[in-house]
């Protein structure tokens, strides 16, 4: 079985969203054995630009004119990309909030991968899943808590961001998602909590 790992936080060794799917992940390979780990660091990955000149590849690629020698590699890097949660069984993800949301560079990753006939079709009338992915596992972790109270505007809680997420996962074709969250991450409750987060992620790897 092959598992896609997305990492979006570039905190390494101090992350605890690194830290809690790597626990989820220690404990799956216990459960599967052989299985291959695709881990695809949104920080390392060297991800092109998504701008003028990517927008460009896209349409030139769907269709099928020609590109010029820098069109043409970045739009190599999106069929990479693509190609790699096409291989995974399963996926994966560790998502911190940062200002209410995910890191930008989660974003990026969407934005070249998520093509047409890559990871969704589309027929002019209706949206389809391109892959065929029986299950996710998604790590939210955050900082603070609903404790921290707002002047002017209600919580915003995570459920936008689960919402955007699992509709995005599903949109390409998964078919369940284990989601988990951690919170409290940067204040005094800060150790226990992502202690208790990684055994509450070994114990999800075990039913996954
Ligand atoms: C740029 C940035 C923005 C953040 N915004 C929020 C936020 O809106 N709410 C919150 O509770 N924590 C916020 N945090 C704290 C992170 O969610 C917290 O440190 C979390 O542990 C980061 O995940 P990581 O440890 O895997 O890197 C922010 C951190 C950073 C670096």
């Amino acid at each position: 079985m092959r598992i896609l790992n997305i990492v979006t936080s570039p905190r390494r060794e101090r992350s605890a969203s690194i830290a809690i799917i790597d626990s989820f992940l220690f404990e799956y390979q216990k459960k599967i054995k052989g299985l291959a780990v695709d881990t695809l660091d949104v920080w390392t990955e060297s991800l092109p630009e998504f701008g003028a000149e990517a927008i460009g590849a896209k349409y030139k690629g769907v269709s099928g004119e020609a590109m010029t020698p820098s069109e043409r590699a970045t739009w190599e890097k999106i069929r990479e990309l693509a190609s790699r949660f096409k291989k995974a069984d399963r996926i994966v993800l560790g998502i911190p909030m940062w200002n209410f949301s995910f890191p930008y560079k989660l974003k990026q990753l969407i934005d070249l991968a998520c093509q047409r006939n890559m990871l969704f079709t589309f027929d002019g009338k209706e949206y389809g899943p391109a892959l065929n992915i029986d299950k996710a596992f998604v790590a939210y972790v955050r900082g603070q808590s609903e404790e921290a109270g707002f002047q002017t505007v209600p919580p915003p809680g995570f459920e936008h961001v689960t919402k955007y997420i699992e509709f995005w996962l599903h949109f390409i074709g998964v078919s369940s998602i284990t989601a988990m969250t951690v919170e409290h991450t940067w204040d005094g409750r800060a150790l226990d909590m992502i202690d208790e987060g990684k055994k509450q992620a070994a114990e999800l790897a075990r039913q996954f």
